[in-house]
C-alpha cells in the first residue's frame, strides 16, 4: 500500500483550472507563510521574499503578464517568489547578527566563517549571485509544492510569465527584490480535465541509479 506521501503526491498535479469560489482560509495561508520561511537554503541566507496576493482585480491584472494563464486569476491566492535584488555586506552579517541573538553564539565564533562569506560574495559576479539566489527560489518552490500537497491544498508551479511586468506591476524594485517564480494556490475546480489525468513520468529504475 502506498504511504499517505506518494498518496498525496499522486494527489497533486499542476492544477489548469481553479475553483474561484473556494478560497484558503487564513490557516493554510500562514501554513505556507511558515513553510517558505523554513525553506533551506546555501548558507541558511534567504535571498529570498513571498509576495502573496489575494485581492481578486489584482489577480485578473496577472493573466495577461503571465502568458494569458488564467489559474492567476482563479486561483485563491498567488504566491510570487522573488529574490533580493544585490546581496549586500550588511545582508550576510544580518543572517550573522540573527545567529548570535538566537543562538547566543559569541560573535568571535562566527567571525570566520562571516568573514569568509563577505569575502567570497564580494568576488562574485552580480550574474554570478543571481543565479545563485534563483536556485534557492526554486527549492522554495519545490518545498511549497510538496507542503500543498501534504495539506491538500492545489497547486499550479508557475514559469511561464514576464518577470520585469510583474516587478513593475507589484512595484517590486521599490521593495528591493525581483519576481522569479508563481505559484497558484487554492482548490481545484471539479471539472479540471487535467485533474484526471494518469501521471507520466519516466519509470523509477530509469532514474535511480542504484550503487553498490
Ligand atoms: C518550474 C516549473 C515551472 C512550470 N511552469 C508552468 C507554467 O507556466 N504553466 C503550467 O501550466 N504549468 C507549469 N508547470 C507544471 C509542469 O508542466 C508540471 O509540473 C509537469 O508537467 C508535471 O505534471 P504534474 O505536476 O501535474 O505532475 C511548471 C512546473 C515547474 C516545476
Amino acid at each position: 500500500m502506498a504511504s499517505n506521501t506518494i498518496k498525496q503526491l499522486q494527489w497533486r498535479y499542476a492544477t489548469k483550472s481553479f475553483d474561484p469560489s473556494k478560497k484558503l482560509s487564513e490557516e493554510k495561508i500562514d501554513l505556507l507563510k511558515e513553510s517558505f520561511n523554513l525553506t533551506a537554503t546555501s548558507y541558511g541566507l534567504q535571498p529570498l521574499k513571498m509576495v502573496v496576493i489575494s485581492n481578486d482585480a489584482t489577480k485578473k491584472d496577472l493573466v495577461s503578464m503571465t502568458m494569458d494563464q488564467k489559474q492567476v486569476a482563479e486561483a485563491s491566492h498567488v504566491l510570487v517568489l522573488c529574490i533580493e535584488s544585490t546581496i549586500t555586506k550588511e545582508f550576510i552579517e544580518g543572517y550573522f547578527d540573527r545567529v548570535e541573538q538566537i543562538r547566543n553564539t559569541p560573535r568571535s565564533i562566527l567571525h570566520p566563517f562571516e568573514s569568509f562569506l563577505v569575502a567570497s560574495f564580494s568576488e562574485k559576479s552580480h550574474n554570478n549571485i543571481k543565479t545563485w539566489m534563483e536556485k534557492q527560489a526554486y527549492l522554495a518552490m519545490g518545498n511549497l509544492l510538496t507542503v500543498c500537497a501534504l495539506e491538500g491544498i492545489d497547486a499550479c508551479p508557475i514559469e511561464g510569465f514576464e518577470p520585469k511586468k510583474y516587478d513593475e506591476f507589484l512595484d517590486l524594485a521599490n521593495k528591493g527584490i525581483q519576481s522569479v517564480l508563481v505559484l497558484a494556490v487554492g482548490y481545484r475546480a471539479e471539472d479540471d480535465f487535467f485533474s484526471a489525468l494518469k501521471k507520466v513520468r519516466r519509470g523509477t529504475q530509469e532514474v535511480i541509479i542504484d550503487m553498490e
